[in-house]
């Protein structure tokens, strides 16, 4: 028997009450919208959507959520890639789609505060006028709540960090309507129990993220991308400990295998060649120590016998190369109508990047899939996309999924460098982290005793629920 309630009409004219009649929606279309993210898990109808504008409301529609013991999950742009907000048990929708507003820009602080549901991207974009952006750069326009709660990462954490090492100061709503604090302004805390990062990457399963004060960066000056193509996989992937060895702190460092750059260059409008390769971004303040970097790039992939290497300060060439790279998954599945995909994605210590890619190869040429490989690979994060039709197909998929997971764990890596555990990664969650698992069990009692929370996400199935 489910533990959770249906949402009744009263707790509908509830949730009308708080939010108001334009914010909360029962129409078909709605309900299909928010069903299912970027990812290749089945879609879950939820039983109603509701749009918050303002913190209060987020909190008194949790402690509704928790008195009539109904559902409630959180939803940002739908670009996660685990199923992270698809609401598996139905119940309330909570969309933060028009919680929007910058609250505060404190540009001598290199800070701002934002509404969780602005995209990063728009985000950028007013932020530019000030020479000011946020570093984190997932790819898809995520919005900043939902890359917090599932600390997101991207192209450029290899010199900027995380969504975690970005963040500062969080409003959450809590399960029971309770607003907290979580985190200073100050970008030095030794006060207490660290409860910022105990939201950030939880998945809305402990808490919903209603504000949050972003560390910035002034905008580089110059910019520059590379591109290296390799004879092998083996080299390319040598490259990449070589380069970051060399203290040189690239802003991106990107790998993709040869079949990628083969799609890329037919069909995402760049030219990569079709072998394995290496796309690079330096930034500098200086025009000088660009080049110097950009020299000793090319000398370190020269001697390890680089296939080809060019390199662009063009910004129209620049962007080309990253839309390609960001647009890779949308062009993927544009090619092969009628297939899904599951979308893996692993990291592990940058030394053990070589032996993570060639376990993969060999994965792939045991099992005959033909997958795509792209990795965040400065740091030692990798994705493969595993095409399925059928339940034969995706249960082969998913075995090579586990079988990937399992040698990145023996490396001392990790079942998800940035995608979250969502729906996907459950599973691996003893695996990872053996009996602390039963303390992130106690905090999500303590925090959502009824379990209203996201449910079905991040923590492992327990048997015969
Ligand atoms: C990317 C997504 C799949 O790196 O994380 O494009
Ligand atoms: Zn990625």
């Amino acid at each position: 028997m489910s533990p959770f309630n249906p949402v009744t009409p009263t707790i509908l004219s509830q949730l009308t009450a708080i939010v108001g009649a334009d914010n909360c929606s029962t129409a078909e279309s709605e309900l299909n919208l928010h069903a299912q993210d970027m990812s290749g898990h089945p879609p879950h109808l939820p039983e109603v959507v509701v749009w918050p504008q303002r913190s209060r409301q987020v909190a008194e529609v949790l402690r509704l959520a928790h008195v009539q013991r109904t559902p409630i999950t959180p939803w940002g742009a739908g670009s996660s890639l685990e199923g992270n907000p698809i609401p598996l048990h139905g119940g309330i929708l909570l969309s933060l789609a028009r919680m929007t507003q910058v609250v505060a820009l404190h540009a001598d602080d290199f800070q701002v505060t934002v509404q969780p549901g602005l995209p990063y991207k728009d985000l950028n974009e007013r932020l530019a006028r000030h020479g000011l952006f946020f570093p984190p750069d997932p790819g898809a326009n995520a919005t900043i709540g939902g890359m917090l709660a599932n600390n997101a990462a991207g192209i450029r954490t290899v010199k900027y960090g995380a969504c975690k090492d970005n963040v500062l100061k969080m409003e959450v709503a809590l399960a029971d309507g309770r607003l907290i604090r979580v985190g200073s302004r100050s970008v030095k805390q030794a006060s207490g129990y660290d409860l910022l990062h105990l939201f950030v990457g939880s998945e809305g399963t402990l808490g919903v993220i209603t504000e949050a004060t972003l560390r910035l960066l002034p905008i580089p000056q110059r910019m520059s991308a590379v591109v290296a193509s390799f004879p092998d996989v083996e080299t390319a992937v040598q490259a990449v400990v070589a380069i970051r060895g060399s203290g040189l702190e690239p802003a991106a460092l990107e790998f993709i295998d040869g079949v990628t750059a083969a799609m890329l260059t037919e069909h995402g409008g760049a030219d990569f060649g079709r072998r394995p390769t290496l796309f690079m971004e330096f930034h500098a303040t200086h025009e000088e120590s660009l080049r110097l970097g950009l020299a000793e790039v090319a000398t370190i992939c020269r001697e390890l016998g680089v296939h080809e290497i060019r390199s662009t300060a063009d910004p129209t060439e620049r962007q080309k190369l990253w839309w390609a790279r960001h647009h890779l998954f949308e062009t993927q599945v544009r090619l092969h109508p009628g297939l899904r995909w599951l979308i893996l994605d692993v990291a592990v210590p940058l030394s053990a990047y070589p032996a993570l890619v060639g376990f993969v190869r060999q994965e792939l040429e045991r099992t005959g899939f033909v997958g795509y490989m792209v990795g965040h690979a400065g740091d030692g994060n990798l994705h493969v996309t595993l095409p399925f039709t059928d339940e034969a197909s995706y249960a082969a998929a998913t075995a090579v999924n586990a079988a990937i997971v399992r040698q990145a764990l023996d490396l001392e890596g990790t079942a998800t460098g940035e995608h979250g555990v969502g729906i996907g990664k459950r599973d691996y969650m003893v695996w990872e982290h053996g009996t602390a698992v039963d303390l992130m069990q106690a905090l999500k009692q303590t925090l959502d005793p009824h379990g209203i929370l996201n449910p079905g996400k991040v923590l492992p199935v327990k048997r015969g629920t």
